[in-house]
């Protein structure tokens, strides 16, 4: 695991649209998360796009997860979310920006439809990934199944506090979603995990320093060969290893 520690939010987003732009070059699959923490890394290929420096054109897209509920032109299904952020801004395929289907009749058939679009497409190249307060990582909650597929999981009480300032209300955050299991999502060529600010820092050390456990779902990154951490002082604050801290502001990221 190489963990990459930024002084900033920005340098945290600039070292990720680095690496993510690489991939967008080789014309790979990407895994996009949503969420507050990839937004910067959004804008900044956004811009990289725009100067001509990047395409996305020749890329596929598949998201980690979707409320189960909400049909895709609703303002916080994360099928509009993605395109709200991203992929509309540049030039991704529409029809190759993959969700769950959460206004399916039956989300469990839902569920493995998605799990085996992505095996059959070839598999995911690079998945970008953020931390939820209690480790959960795509809406893996604590208990998660270390080597499950994609799958319908009922929200964590924390996941639905710490969500519900995208909606009017906890009461009108879905309880259930679609996601991408911790299997489907170690199944990803390289793992690339954002995290920022202070109210991760808890989260980032269980999953960098604590036992691979399923009551901390991120900590499964450890058992994945490729995975790259970024995250900002604040966010690293509770790692014990000094180690780390020998790649702040460093600028050659290992690829
Ligand atoms: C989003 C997702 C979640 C978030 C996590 C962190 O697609 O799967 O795991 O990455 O909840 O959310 P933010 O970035 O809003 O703190």
């Amino acid at each position: 695991m190489d963990i990459l520690i930024r002084s900033t939010p920005d340098g945290v987003s600039l070292a990720a649209a680095d690496i993510l732009a690489d991939y967008a070059r080789r014309g790979a699959t990407l895994g996009l998360a949503t969420g507050s923490t990839p937004l910067g890394t959004y804008r900044e290929l956004i811009r990289r796009y725009q100067a001509g420096e990047v395409s996305f054109a020749d890329c596929t897209a598949f998201l980690l997860d979707e409320y189960v509920g909400l049909a895709p032109e609703h303002e916080q299904s994360y099928h509009h979310t993605i395109r709200h952020e991203f992929t509309s801004h540049v030039d991704f395929d529409d029809a190759r920006v993959f969700s769950p289907d959460g206004t399916a009749d039956n989300p469990w058939a839902a569920a493995a439809e998605y799990e085996q679009a992505i095996i059959d497409s070839g598999g995911v190249d690079i998945q970008l990934l953020g931390i939820g307060t209690n480790g959960h990582i795509g809406f893996n909650e604590p208990g998660a199944a270390l080597d499950g597929p994609t799958h319908v999981d009922t929200l964590h009480p924390q996941t639905i506090s710490d969500n519900s300032r995208f909606f009017d209300s906890a009461a009108d955050v879905p309880i259930h979603v679609l996601t991408q299991g911790l299997g489907t999502i170690k199944r990803a060529g390289h793992l690339l995990m954002l995290a920022t600010g202070e109210g991760k820092a808890t989260a980032v050390a269980a999953l960098a320093e604590g036992p691979l456990t399923t009551m901390c779902p991120a900590s499964v990154l450890q058992s994945h060969p490729r995975v790259t951490v970024i995250v900002d002082e604040a966010a690293g604050s509770k790692l014990h290893n000094i180690d780390y801290h020998r790649f702040v502001e460093a600028n050659a990221l290992p690829r």
